[in-house]
């Protein structure tokens, strides 16, 4: 049976705390609005979440409220104002009115973005129905957690915040890694209990593990096995830790479906990226998914490929930009290219450097090879574009479109002001301003005759205009 649908697990839950300015990140975004691999870091603690499939997500917000509904406003949670921050017992205490007595409540930090559902799942099945669980780690820097404090025989005490902790506490490896799941009845019961007699004068959550212990209550820990997975992120420096971690997670991952990776440290993942086999990733490629690279997909030095589908055996070569477009196969990209949204490329095309392609159909084997701008148009099969043509598309008002036919051969600097319509076979001489429809198999010049001026002298230095 999947965990997912045990009964116990629908009667779960969860709270998550995202109320705080976040003064350690010296920015007005609320903390909890600041971008991990491009998406804030609520949404991750969100996206976790909902993997659990619980019966109700909570939001307890605060700073920045405004900006955090407006962001999430799709996503189906309650939400909970903390009008003044009292800390995470006070957070917690302004969802509990709409938390009935037989739920589970699981509470996550909205800073704490790397957490993995199985995690959590695991946490969910030590606690059982009645008891209290957190997850723990051993972290190598310990600044800034909470210290689990456990007697001689290793059964957990209390929780100690840094700002509380003897110098003998602080040296405490183990840490507290900000997810507690307790039984809603008594857990409302030692939240009234809280008291802010501490260094902060806040309410603290992680009081309540003192206190469900002195009502008997067993309160068990489970150590997640990698600490990377609870790292807080309080300021622009963890947030850069839990960046490199991501990359690091999703790299991992690439490899382990095969993908050849130059350097898994010079990678960026963000969204969801599919591959076929054989697929080869130089350094410093960003993959902002959906992204999907078909079989045999190499990717140079510098490419950012966004919401994009790429063909078997097509190669990018370094330095291009790919947004909402569909390449097909063995097409070659690049280097400097970029592709524009709402592109098509058959297979075999060609795009060279400097050439930006813009919501258009490129056809079969056609070929833009040097400094070109292709937008609003649709090229058949085998068309050759030479260097510097524009299709000049906008008339400072409207954009219009540019349909080029098979096998057309476009001269290098030819203007094609749309709409405009060459037909199949078409020759357009170079340097042309083609203003009206050319016919198939024809050439096509329009430009000025050159001429040679008999008995012209150049200006001489130092002579005067008459
Ligand atoms: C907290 C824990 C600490 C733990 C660490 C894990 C407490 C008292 N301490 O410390 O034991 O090791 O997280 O990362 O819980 N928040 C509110 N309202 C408030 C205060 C905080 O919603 O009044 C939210 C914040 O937006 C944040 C989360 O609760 O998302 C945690 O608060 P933070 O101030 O970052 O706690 P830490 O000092 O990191
Ligand atoms: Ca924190």
């Amino acid at each position: 049976m999947s965990p997912r649908k045990d009964s116990k697990v629908s009667a779960l839950t969860i709270v998550i705390l995202a109320a705080g300015r976040g003064t350690r990140m010296r920015s007005t975004l609320p903390k909890v609005m600041q971008r991990l691999a491009g998406v804030p870091l609520l949404g991750h603690v969100l996206e976790l979440a909902a993997q659990l499939e619980p019966a109700a997500i909570h939001i307890v917000y605060g700073h920045g409220g405004e900006m955090l509904r407006q962001h999430f406003a799709q996503v189906p949670v309650q939400w909970t104002l903390q009008a003044e921050q009292l800390g995470t017992g006070h957070a917690l205490m302004q969802a509990m009115p709409s938390i009935a007595d037989d739920q589970r409540v699981l509470v996550l930090y909205g800073d704490v973005p790397l957490l993995r559902a199985q995690t959590l799942r695991a946490l969910i099945a030590l606690a059982g129905a009645r008891d209290v669980a957190l997850l723990s780690a051993t972290p190598a820097n310990t600044t800034g957690y909470g210290r689990l404090v456990r007697d001689a025989r290793g059964a957990l005490k209390r929780i100690v915040e840094e700002g509380d902790a003897t110098v003998r506490e602080r040296a405490i490896a183990e840490v507290n890694g900000g997810v507690l799941l307790a039984p809603a009845k008594p857990l409302r019961k030692w939240l009234g209990q809280l008291q802010p007699r501490n260094a902060q004068g806040e309410y603290y959550l992680t009081d309540i593990c003192a206190l469900a212990l002195r009502a008997k209550t067993a309160v068990h820990t489970l150590k997640a096995e990698d600490p990377a997975e609870i790292l807080g992120v309080n300021d622009k420096q963890q947030l850069a830790a839990a960046e490199a971690e991501y990359r690091r997670r999703r790299a991992r991952e690439l490899m382990s479906q095969g993908v050849t990776l130059i350097d898994p440290a010079r990678i960026d993942v963000r969204g969801e990226v599919t591959v076929g086999h054989d697929v080869l990733l130089d350094v410093n490629v960003v993959l902002e998914g959906p992204v999907h690279l078909a079989d045999g997909v190499r990717v140079g030095p510098n490419c950012v490929l966004a919401n994009s589908s790429i063909g078997p055996a097509t190669v990018l070569h370094a330095n291009c930009v790919v947004q909402d477009a569909t390449i097909g196969r063995d097409c070659q990209i690049g280097p400097f290219t970029r592709v524009r949204p709402q592109s098509q490329l058959a297979d075999g095309v060609h795009l060279g450097n400097f050439v930006e392609i813009k919501n258009s159909l490129i056809g079969e084997g056609s070929k833009v090879n040097h400094l070109s701008y292709v937008g609003d148009a649709q090229l058949g099969s085998r068309v050759n574009v030479g260097a510097g043509t524009i299709t000049c598309n906008y008339d400072g008002a409207n954009k219009w479109r540019t349909e080029i036919g098979h096998d057309a051969s476009i001269g290098s600097g030819s203007m094609l002001v749309a709409p405009v319509k060459i037909g199949d076979g078409a020759t357009i001489g170079a340097g042309s301003a083609i203003t009206a429809d050319a016919p198939a198999g024809k050439l096509t010049l329009a430009r000025a005759r050159q001429v040679t001026i008999e008995n012209w002298q150049r200006p001489v230095k130092g002579t005067r205009k008459p």
